[in-house]
């Protein structure tokens, strides 16, 4: 796979695909923009190279039609602020219209393409789309990590109609901090694993183990390890039909030497609610009819020790029900623990790396990743389609 360092940019037309699928407000005010900066190394550096660069991403998910809330023209003004230049707002990502803005670049613009799911033949990975979008560019660069799990038509399909192709500074350093935690870490490797589901989160649990010295398992999908090991969770969120599941996963977990840490004590609640009645009791004790939405005191303390002697440490998915303070005291306190911690730390998954912003800790984790399910595909084992696709000959 080639570096976007390895290609010869002066005077081209570069394709970069970013995934500038960023949260906005009601008043359409971008609320978290790291996915934007984290891709400004890049873009900055095909402009540095005289580069002509026509930007495109795609924003939530308008299902083929022209939705105008997911609009990229604020991005389009966000943009040009921070990188200091003006930032053209195409009318549409293919087209005659937005073929002839791109042909009459001049080294130095940029030209970001308007919503790419405006076409539903995007998520298709349509040939003919995909040809489109390539007309638009002598090479193409993939700085999409965060969409790279996706054989979409800006991904995947577009690679096998460009001459050159590259990958961003942003997804090489994605896939180098995944590398370092999880293909070849320094050992002990303990895997953080929280949120609401197992079923999410099963193939990224089952590769993991193969992988870990330690697995800590916290948030609601705990819940169904504690069932299946027999304890009665009162109202907690339960993946029934998972407990068979969870029973043979810590059979193997047991067969393979591998630790697993179950929360033992938690923050009961007798509601889903801010203001709900809430208790600390042992997991044997969660009161009949009321639910755990965090770990408890004594968890957060078992899972110091387990992540004490880490020298690596991935993280995807919070303790407990975070975003309502009542519920927030074991995540922050593993947020705590983990920025204080000597490992190389990766967090990865909107959640965790909310939970992390939160506790004001961001500063103190190695590497945050920009990618929410690509960041559990790696986890699962699985290979990436926008990744992939960049080797030799590409992928349709
Ligand atoms: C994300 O936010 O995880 C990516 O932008 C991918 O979005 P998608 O899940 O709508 O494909």
């Amino acid at each position: 796979m080639k570096s976007v360092r390895d290609l010869l940019l002066a005077g081209k037309r570069v394709l970069v695909r970013v995934d500038f699928n960023v949260p906005m407000d009601d008043q359409g005010q971008i609320t978290d923009d790291i996915r934007i900066r984290m891709a400004l190394p890049t873009l900055r550096y095909v402009l540095e190279q005289g580069g002509k660069l026509v930007v495109c991403s795609h924003m939530g998910r308008p299902k083929g039609q022209r939705v105008e809330k997911f609009s990229l023209a604020p991005i389009a003004e966000y943009l040009a602020g921070l990188i200091g230049r003006p930032v053209r707002l195409a009318p549409d990502c293919v087209g005659p219209e937005t073929e002839a803005m791109v042909m009459a670049m001049a080294a130095g613009e940029v030209i970001l393409l308007e919503n790419l799911r405006f076409h539903k033949q995007e998520t298709d990975n349509d040939p003919e789309f995909s040809a489109q979008l390539a007309r638009l560019a002598e090479i193409y660069v993939n700085d999409a990590f965060a969409v790279s799990h996706r054989a979409h038509a800006s991904v995947a399909g577009v690679t096998v109609h460009v001459a050159e192709r590259g990958a961003g500074f942003l997804l090489q350093t994605e896939i180098d901090f995944f590398d370092k935690a999880i293909t070849h870490p320094v050992r002990p490797l303990v895997a953080l694993v929280g949120g609401a589901k197992v079923s999410s989160k099963l193939g990224a649990l089952q590769n993991m183990l193969d992988r870990v010295d330690k697995m800590i398992i916290g948030g609601a999908m705990a819940n169904t390890f504690l069932k299946s090991l027999g304890l009665n969770v009162g109202e907690s969120k339960v993946e029934d039909d998972l407990l068979d599941t969870a029973r043979e996963f810590m059979a193997t977990a047991r067969s393979r030497g591998v630790k697993v840490y179950l929360p033992v004590d938690v923050v009961a609640a007798d509601r889903f609610a801010a203001d709900a009645v809430i208790k600390n009791v042992t997991c044997q004790d969660i009161p009949e009819g009321w639910m755990a939405l965090d770990i408890g005191p004594a968890s957060v303390i078992l899972f110091k020790e387990a992540l004490a002697d880490a020298r690596t440490i991935v993280w995807n998915g919070p303790m407990g029900a975070f975003e309502m303070d009542a519920f927030a005291r074991g995540t922050m306190a593993l947020c705590r623990a983990v920025a204080e911690s000597h490992a190389l730390s990766v967090t990865g998954g909107g959640d965790s790396n909310a939970a992390v912003k939160k506790s004001g800790e961001s500063d103190r984790i190695s590497y945050m990743s920009t990618g929410g399910g690509a960041f559990l595909q790696l986890m699962e084992g699985k290979s990436l389609p926008g990744v992939d696709s960049l080797g030799d000959g590409g992928g349709a």
